[in-house]
């Protein structure tokens, strides 16, 4: 099917991508159209072991390389230089390029049989929350997708860590599945962090990885007394309970208690955002989670998930 010039959901380790011959343009410009996303909004070619990494990209600094090397496969995606291989439609028209290779079976088998790059941004429409399971794929785009492999629930559950790898020191683009302190150790040296880099990211708009309910975020201690407040003016509140207050009885009408651990949290992060959309929710009050390790990504998430949504 990816031959075919056709579109194919695949698993990977951090959320379920939407898949399609990177070196096809028609293919690659179908997943605009599917996802309703901004042709500028570049996306990530997917490929199946460091070793290819020539192919697809030119000037690699010794420090990309050793990112490469140490973290791949897995939920690490390095920006640089484009090669001759990737068409524009891939990049949004950008000189640079995202890669990674996924860390899944079914995806790393994909790949391999298929012997090429895959374009693949999250399966999902512009600006809504990706999906983690096979199901939220074809619950989001139905028909829209010629296939949808099932390699099961993601493992990680929240997208890759971006990263700048053009010059001499990384800067983060957008936190993800691998923690910048991860990062730190093996470079040896800070990075700069999303919100200090200046360098313009496509795609990162206010407004990202939300459900349909409205999502406002107070301090964890506010959570219970915020919630019970809104459903009572009217309003059909979730929750997302932070572990700490598991014992309390909240006046809402559907609570989901927090895990304790980030990485069980980052994992369940989206399928909690859509159970409550569906479970009726139109408001959903949550807190974010300190800003250390995975908490960072999911911190993230949560704030574009709250962030101010356009009107277009
Ligand atoms: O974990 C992931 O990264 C998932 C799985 C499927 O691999 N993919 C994913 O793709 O999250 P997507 O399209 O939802 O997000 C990719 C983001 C874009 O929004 C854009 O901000 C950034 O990657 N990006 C891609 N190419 C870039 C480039 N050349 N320069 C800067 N940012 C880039
Ligand atoms: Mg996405």
């Amino acid at each position: 099917m990816l031959r075919a010039g056709g579109l194919v959901a695949l698993p990977t380790e951090t959320v379920y991508g939407l898949g399609a011959n990177a070196e096809d343009p028609t293919a690659v410009s179908r997943i605009f159209q599917v996802k309703g996303r901004p042709p500028t909004h570049p996306l990530i070619v997917h490929i199946g072991g460091a070793e290819h990494l020539g192919d697809w990209v030119q000037d690699v600094p010794a420090t990309a390389r050793l990112l490469a090397e140490r973290f791949w496969p897995g939920p690490l995606t390095l920006v640089l230089r484009r090669g001759q291989r990737v068409p524009l439609e891939a990049t949004g028209g950008l000189e640079t390029v995202a890669v990674r290779v996924p860390d899944h079976p079914v995806a790393l088998a994909l790949l391999s049989a298929f012997d090429g790059g895959v374009t693949a941004p999250s399966a999902n429409r512009f600006g809504s929350v990706s999906p983690t399971t096979a199901d939220h794929v074809r619950a989001e785009l139905g028909d829209a997708v010629d296939f949808v492999l099932d390699g099961g629930p993601c493992e990680v559950g929240v997208e890759s860590t971006i990263v700048d790898a053009t010059g001499e020191i990384p800067s983060i683009l957008r936190p993800g599945g691998v923690t910048r302190e991860d990062l730190e150790a093996v470079l040896g040296c800070p990075l700069a962090v999303p919100s200090t880099s200046r360098v313009r990211v496509p795609g990162q708009h206010p407004s990202h990885y939300a459900p349909r309910a409205r999502v406002v975020l107070v301090e964890p201690e506010k959570v219970v007394a915020e919630a019970e407040l809104a459903q009572k003016l009217g309003h059909q509140v979730g929750v997302l309970l932070p572990a700490a207050f598991a014992d309390a009885t909240v006046k809402a009408h559907a609570v989901v208690t927090l895990p304790r651990s980030t990485a069980l949290y980052a994992r369940g992060l989206y399928g909690f955002l859509r159970e409550l959309d569906q479970r009726g929710c139109d408001l959903i009050v949550a807190s974010l989670p300190v800003e250390e390790g995975l908490g960072l990504a999911i911190a993230n998430r949560l704030r574009r998930a709250a962030g101010p949504r356009s009107t277009v």
